[in-house]
């Protein structure tokens, strides 16, 4: 082989020609033109994509909200990238590293209609957001506003933000059931002052499941000045949407949760305009200031996965967004339905199919989220997570595509019997 034709070897690794998953071309084929809110529902549908997935015996998992584990092919091809990247060494360091990382980030600013050089590869949502919580140039006396249901890690950053730079916080605390989205942005609107340069808001609130209105909140803030940062831990490939439907500052997400990519994935999306007024908490050699990339030194990472996250793409593509979303929802409304309005029990997820996607949270009046969390692994076999925060206190419930209905009443039936 000439130089040539191996060096385009190399940098076709893993993109050569779109892979094709049988399973899901077969369920695909099989339902012709339907509706996604009726394929939603279609238990012959979903059962061709369970086999998708290599599942424990042991136990039901509604706690996909963590990582949503690969399918068995993503695994495959994953692992067939490390074993490539791993004989060519240096070389796939030196040659086309760079090039398939920025490939990984054009179709992962695809799903979500921005330009790819808005967004940058990063490990997951964390790094993505503390990236900019940690990055803009912040004085004593500038505020900051979130929410108490927010995400630990990214408190705990802001909190650290006010200690070296004198900041100031304000958390506002989100409703499990707000009664229309005026009540979220007026929350919002409350908490922001003159001093205030940031306001963080999840897309999708991790612990409820709750959608927010986040264009409503974007508008309201930017027209006081003021810039908007979105978690988008659980949204990005969980719910369609565009970027521009937002129009939001700062976008971070895991795809190693709704996408499942490969463990250790994330996005950064930074407004273009927005890119030189942030600090690379890593330093780049000099770029332009408009450049991502600059924000975004990683040094020698598994590179592996970015190969993966065009993988997982392919695989979201073929079974289809708007499919998967309806999906989620569908499964979500499933068991929720069941539970709302019962005696003791209490679902902390708005009803509306607006204001939540596949995650639901319950609870049971009188029972400690954790001792509930384990009863429900040690006597039912269903595993979830506890959730013990401001305002939320019950069991998130994640469900993923291949979840059955039958799982589903599996746990429907265990809250009614421990809650009677
Ligand atoms: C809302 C939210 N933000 C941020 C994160 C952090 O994600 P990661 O640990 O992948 O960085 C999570 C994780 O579950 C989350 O739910």
């Amino acid at each position: 082989m000439d130089k040539r034709s191996f060096l385009k070897g190399v940098g076709m690794m893993g993109l050569a020609a779109p892979l094709t998953f049988l399973q899901v071309e077969q369920a695909v084929a099989g339902i012709g033109k339907a509706a996604p809110a009726d394929v939603a529902s279609n238990q012959d549908f979903w059962s061709k994509i369970r086999g998708d997935y290599t599942l424990k015996p042991d136990y039901i998992n509604l706690e996909n909200g963590y990582y949503c584990f690969m399918p068995k092919q993503l695994l495959e091809q994953t692992v067939e990238h490390l074993r490539v990247i791993n004989n060519e060494a240096s070389y796939y360091m030196r040659t086309v590293q760079w090039e398939n990382k920025n490939k990984a980030a054009q179709k992962v600013a695809e799903i979500v209609g921005c330009s790819g050089d808005e967004v940058v590869i990063t490990r997951n949502t964390t790094e993505s957001l503390d990236t900019i919580i940690g990055g803009i140039r912040w004085n004593a006396g500038d505020e900051a506003v979130m929410a108490e249901q927010d995400y630990g890690a990214m408190l705990n950053h802001f909190r650290y933000v006010a200690s070296r730079y004198g900041t100031v916080n304000r958390l506002v605390s989100i409703p499990n059931h707000p009664k229309d989205d005026d009540e979220l942005v007026d929350l919002y609107a409350a908490a922001i002052t003159d001093k205030t340069r940031l306001l963080m808001v999840c897309h999708m609130v991790n612990i409820t499941g709750q959608v927010l209105p986040v264009r409503k909140i974007t508008d309201m803030a930017h027209a006081r000045g003021v810039e908007v940062m979105v978690d988008g831990a659980h949204a990005y490939s969980h719910v369609d949407f565009k970027m521009a439907d937002l129009d939001c500052d700062y976008y971070g997400t895991s795809l190693h949760k709704w996408l499942s990519a490969p463990l250790g994935t994330g996005m950064l999306y930074v407004k273009k305009e927005k890119i030189g007024g942030v600090w690379p908490l890593l330093a780049e050699r000099d770029l332009e200031p408009n450049d991502i990339h600059r924000l975004n030194h990683t040094g020698t990472n598994p590179v592996y996965t970015d190969l993966g996250i065009l993988n997982a793409i392919e695989y979201q593509n073929a079974i289809g967004m708007e499919r998967k979303e309806a999906r989620l929802k569908y499964l979500q409304h499933y068991w929720t339905s069941q539970l709302r309005g019962l005696p003791r029990i209490m679902v902390n997820t708005p009803v509306e199919m607006s204001r939540h996607g596949g995650i639901g949270n319950v609870g049971i009046d009188g029972i400690e989220p954790a001792d509930l969390a384990k009863k429900l692994f040690d006597e039912y076999q269903i595993f979830t997570v506890a959730i013990d925060r401001p305002g939320v206190r019950g069991l998130r419930i994640t469900p993923n595509v291949y979840t059955t209905t039958k799982e589903l009443d599996a746990l429907v039936e265990a809250i009614k019997k421990i809650s009677t």
